[in-house]
């Protein structure tokens, strides 16, 4: 399985720095997939995606849609393990990574993916294109599965006069792949 194909991954120097590879949390059968940028610390010591403060903060989200965190999503990253210091990903690391993703998301074949901030969605929809400009516009991933653009839950966790305008942004967004699974309306 390519879990386990990547759980002993040497491609690249991430491995020599790493404590675990982190592959996925949730149901590989569920419908929608939530995808992030890379692990951090806590979810280098759990070998868990999602499971810090930015986690909790995405589990929130994923119940407002009126949803079960480990049973109704599928959550990765772009990348398997954790940069040094949680420094953003090098482009060869991404590079070297991604098949794994594309494995997966082709094992997984969601309904819908929701990807979050930059660099999630400069990997899965090769576009330069900043967040803050396709965020809310629904895109295609690889020419099928729809995909919805929007803010990482770290970037909303920030203290700032525009975190408010964002996580508004981040609940239209939701509410969109809400409807595009045929999910009834929820409120915030
Ligand atoms: N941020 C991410 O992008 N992914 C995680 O797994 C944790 C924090």
């Amino acid at each position: 399985m390519i879990a386990d194909e990547a759980s002993t991954c040497t491609k690249c120097g991430l491995a020599t720095t790493r404590t675990n590879v982190v592959f996925s949390r949730g149901n590989p059968a569920a419908k929608l997939c939530f995808v992030g940028e890379a692990p951090g610390s806590d979810e280098d010591a759990q070998g868990l995606p999602f499971v810090g403060r930015a986690g909790q903060l995405l589990d929130k989200m994923i119940a407002a849609m009126g949803l079960d965190p480990a049973k109704d999503v599928y959550v990765c990253n772009i990348i398997k393990c954790r940069p040094p210091g949680n420094r953003k990903p090098e482009p060869i690391e991404i590079e070297t990574c991604i098949p794994y993703l594309h494995e997966q998301l082709a094992a997984v074949d969601p309904k819908v993916i929701v990807a979050l901030g930059n660099t999630a969605v400069a990997a899965l929809l090769g576009t330069k294109l900043g967040i803050t400009k396709v965020r809310g516009q629904w895109k295609l991933y690889r020419g099928k599965i729809p995909i919805m653009p929007t803010y990482h839950p770290s970037y909303l966790i920030r203290p700032s006069a525009q975190q408010v305008e964002a996580k508004k942004q981040v609940w239209e967004d939701l509410q969109a792949v809400m409807k595009e699974l045929g999910l009834p309306p929820k409120k915030a």
